[in-house]
């Protein structure tokens, strides 16, 4: 469930018309409904509740913004972060640093230092070299630095290969196979405390089957490394369910992903830590974008957007669909072609479309852009960075600045044997 809806013929965003955000903000602009956000909080903890001990930490790359992080941390959620930026990005939206789990590839030296000097809860370590040097770092401070060793189950989850992590090619975590092994020699260092295995197979997963493969090779560890001797109180099952991204799609519901993992863990005996960032954020968010023109194709017109692959890359990277919808619907329909302004042919959102008929001046939305839309954005073509706003009832607010052409430039320089 979501609040975006018509009312009056027109698009809102719980109760704010999306055209009045428009006029004061501009396009293109993010907007985000914080009672969508809310609610799938709230929904994701449901379908967990039959589990004895959990810890949800929202994968904050999906949408970092701050807002929306202090809307996340409201309800009770600590936060999944991949750099040391993320980090500071869940302080201060007031997250604590036990509630934040460190993971990713390409841990710094200064980044482990960073987050050990902060508390965090817990690092996700993707090498047997990370965990030798992390437990260094600490020891020599007098820390003791809580960890997990992320495994590698080799399961395919099924997805878009550039957002699968789990198969045993791909850069993530450790074989399965060597983790008792790196347990036995990680876990007696001083300063490093072994609680416990993560793992994580990859995004926008709509079968809960690889998830199940991959906790059951978990589960089969847990035992290996328990009967080795170690303690295990922890087990990170990472995030990755699915959102609906047009209608017709059916995802895995969290209730559904709950049971799974109730009956797959029911005698594990520890603390389960999961990590959702789509299935919190997705539907949560749409991008709001004017029609510059309507411009005569060959098969089809091509209706051309104020917004691009700059601020919304997924159909560029992925061949991702994201609905789109006018913000004041006539009831006809076009067949179309929809694109941006960026000046190569990948900047195009969808080809022979059936969409809402549109002419140059209207007002439309991408639909689930909410996850891993604003975040990735850049300011190719040198196009300003993407605002984003977040609705809360009948309220409105910036809470990103469009960032202009101006500001950027003001970043760059000249060299001095470069000026005249
Ligand atoms: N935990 C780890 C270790 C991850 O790498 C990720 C996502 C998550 C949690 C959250 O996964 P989620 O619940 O959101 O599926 N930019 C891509 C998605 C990249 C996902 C990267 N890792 C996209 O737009 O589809």
């Amino acid at each position: 469930m979501d609040h975006f809806h018509f009312s009056n013929g027109e698009l809102h965003v719980e109760d704010v018309p999306v055209s009045r955000i428009a006029a004061e903000v501009g396009t293109p602009v993010y907007i985000y409904s914080a009672s969508t956000f809310r609610r799938h909080a709230q929904v994701f903890r449901e379908g967990l509740s039959a589990l004895p001990r959990v810890h949800l930490a929202y994968a904050i790359k999906a949408n970092p913004n701050i807002a929306v992080l202090r809307v996340l941390a409201d309800e009770g959620y600590g936060a999944d972060v991949v750099s040391v930026g993320e980090m500071r990005r869940a302080l201060a939206a007031g997250m604590k640093p036990e509630d934040i789990v460190f993971s990713g590839v390409g841990k710094t030296r200064a980044e482990l230092v960073a987050a050990l000097e902060a508390g965090i809860g817990q690092f996700n370590l993707e090498l047997e070299e990370e965990g030798a040097v992390l437990a260094e770092l600490a020891h020599e401070r007098g820390l003791v630095a809580p960890a997990t060793l992320r495994v590698n189950p080799d399961v395919d989850a099924g997805t878009h290969a550039k957002i699968s992590t789990g198969r045993k090619e791909n850069k993530f975590g450790v074989p399965i196979d060597q983790a008792l092994g790196m347990f036995d020699r990680l876990a007696g260092l001083p300063g490093i405390d072994l609680k416990g295995v993560a793992c994580h197979i990859g995004s926008q997963l709509g079968d809960l089957a690889p998830l199940e493969a991959a906790y059951k090779r978990v589960g089969e560890l847990v035992a290996e490394l328990r009967g080795a001797g170690h303690r295990i109180t922890r087990v990170d099952l990472g995030g990755g369910l699915g959102v609906p991204y047009k209608p017709g799609d059916v995802m895995p519901a969290p209730a559904a992903y709950g049971e799974m993992v109730a009956r797959v863990t029911k005698d594990w005996d520890v603390e389960l830590m999961f990590e959702p960032g789509r299935v919190i954020a997705g539907n949560a968010g749409v991008l709001a974008t004017e029609v510059v023109w309507v411009k005569p194709g060959v098969a089809n017109p091509y209706v051309i957007v104020d917004a691009a692959m700059n601020d919304l890359m997924r159909p560029a990277l992925y061949d991702a669909h994201h609905d789109f919808v006018a913000v004041r619907p006539t009831g006809e329909t076009m067949m179309a072609n929809i694109a941006g302004p960026v000046c190569e042919t990948g900047d195009t959102f969808a080809m022979n479309r059936e969409i809402d008929a549109v002419k140059s001046g209207d007002l439309a939305v991408f639909r689930t852009a909410g996850a891993y839309g604003a975040t990735m954005a850049s300011t190719y073509n040198s196009r300003p960075l993407v605002p984003e706003v977040m609705v809360e009832g009948d309220r409105f607010a910036v809470v990103a600045d469009r960032i202009a052409a101006e500001t950027i430039i003001a970043a760059e320089r000249v060299p001095e044997w470069l000026k005249k």
